[in-house]
């Protein structure tokens, strides 16, 4: 039998090439024991039953050869909700927080009652959840392309006891005929086709439906500018996330489809990351 810190010993020499291999190992011997991380260190020398050490074994090999921790676990947090996640859906990030904020902010100043959100490629629904559940009076609008994502999205509404929310199949903009929206936020495809990026770390096991942008990486912000005006209700808000280096170009996008108070955001990390327009009054 082996003993919990042993185990965690053996797990931690054989993640070298992870940066976090020592919280890695202990979220997966928690997560397969079901049990709390502090119970590890509580209970150093409680054995293992041969079959959780065998299931510990096959989460760590996994992990070892690059899986992400999100998908060996099925969960990632995200504006404080645990969201499920499987290789269908991309990971949801920290920095995607500031879509979320940004749309409250919006909401919040405008004072609009019952508003409208939409949120385009929804993926797992972190964002649309994280705002239907701070804002239990709006109407909130998903769409998703990939199915099995949708599926999720709608797991992960129920997960939370979110109603407000109505789950669209479809490309962007085209499920809602001449809807209009107070917010639409997105956060869609943006890496460069071929970008090295899509073959590194995590991002190779997720979704390439979910990252790939095309040859310069806009395919879908263009999509989504150039409808934004024709969804947006007056004084409505679009705000979308990028790369780092596409602020400029969303901007002009933005600008050449006639939306105003254009305004690249920074993220956390003090990167520009988001970018956003109103539609005229
Ligand atoms: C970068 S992921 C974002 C997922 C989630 N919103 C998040 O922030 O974690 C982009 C999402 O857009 C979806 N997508 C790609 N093309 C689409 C399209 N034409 N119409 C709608 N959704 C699309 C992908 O399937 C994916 O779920």
């Amino acid at each position: 039998m082996t003993r919990v810190d042993a185990a965690l010993a053996a797990a931690r020499a054989r993640l070298t090439a992870s940066p976090t291999a020592r919280l890695d190992a202990e979220l997966l011997l928690a997560a397969t024991l079901e049990r709390a991380r502090t119970w590890l260190h509580a209970w150093p020398e409680a054995e293992l039953d041969p079959g959780v050490a065998e299931r510990y074994d096959q989460r760590i090999a996994r992990r070892a050869a690059g899986e992400p921790i999100a998908y060996l676990l099925g969960e990632r947090e995200f504006w404080s909700l645990a969201f499920m996640v499987s290789p269908d859906v991309l990971i949801p990030r920290p920095e995607t927080e500031g879509l979320v904020r940004a749309a409250l902010d919006h909401l919040r100043a405008s004072a609009v009652t019952e508003p409208r959100v939409l949120d385009l490629g929804t993926g797992s629904g972190c964002i649309a959840v994280a705002l239907a559940h701070e804002r239990p009076d709006a109407r909130v609008t998903a769409v998703e392309a990939a199915g099995p994502a949708l599926d999720l999205a709608r797991a992960n509404a129920a997960r939370h006891g979110v109603v407000n929310i109505e789950f669209q199949a479809g490309s962007w903009f085209g499920p809602l005929g001449p809807r209009r929206f107070d917010v639409i936020v997105s956060n869609p495809p943006y890496v460069r086709t071929g970008d090295p990026h899509l073959a590194a770390g995590d991002v190779r096991f997720e979704p390439v439906g979910a990252l790939d942008g095309g040859a310069d990486g806009l395919d879908a912000l263009r999509e989504i500018a150039a409808g934004a005006p024709h969804h947006l209700a007056p004084g409505g808000l679009v705000v979308v996330e990028h790369g780092m280096d596409q602020g400029e170009a969303v901007a002009a996008l933005f600008a050449g489809e006639g939306l105003t108070a254009v305004e690249t955001h920074l993220d956390e990390a003090g990167l520009p990351r988001f970018t956003s327009g109103k539609a005229s009054r």
